[in-house]
């Protein structure tokens, strides 16, 4: 089972998007692992975007997640990270597909309203980065067996 780390970014919270977020990845039949709010440190920030240092748009990534409040949670499920990543959209908002969350709902790549992991490694990886092992939840649905195969 692959785990994603998904943010609901300052754009999202402020916009009172964080429960659309959550209601579409519940919809998609994905399973909620760990779920906390809270208003990013500058470490914490410089870690999770440790891959684009150096990068053009990186001070104001920085600045944007750090901004205010975000939702932070894990989410699992097969193939969670191609499927989540779907359900996101494309990075840059005019680019994603009608009906993902931000096609339908950013317009602009630096206010894309969310983060997904990119790989099952790095789901494994910025999961533990953002929560403690006892903040995470493993637990099972009654209705797994109608969603996992
Ligand atoms: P994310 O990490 O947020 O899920 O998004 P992603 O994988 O689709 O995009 P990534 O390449 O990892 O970039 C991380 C975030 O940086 C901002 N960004 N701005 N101005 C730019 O060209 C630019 N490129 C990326 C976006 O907020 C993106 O989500
Ligand atoms: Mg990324």
């Amino acid at each position: 089972m692959e785990h994603s780390l998904v943010l609901v970014k300052p754009d999202g919270v402020q916009r009172g998007l964080v429960g659309e977020v959550i209601s579409r990845l519940e919809r998609r039949g994905l399973r909620l692992v760990g779920a906390k709010f809270l208003q990013v440190s500058q470490a914490l920030a410089e870690e999770h975007y440790a891959v684009h240092k150096g990068k053009s748009f990186y001070p104001g990534l920085i600045a944007y997640i750090i901004s205010a409040p975000v939702m932070a949670m894990v989410w699992e499920g097969p193939n969670a990270i191609v499927a989540i990543r779907q359900t996101m959209g494309a990075t840059r908002p005019w680019e994603a597909a009608p009906g993902t969350i931000r096609h339908d709902f950013a317009l602009e790549v630096g206010r894309n309203i969310t983060h997904a992991s990119d790989s099952p490694e790095n789901g494994e990886k910025e999961a533990a980065l953002w929560f403690k092992p006892e903040e995470m939840v493993s637990w099972s649905r009654d209705i797994d067996k109608w969603i996992f195969e």
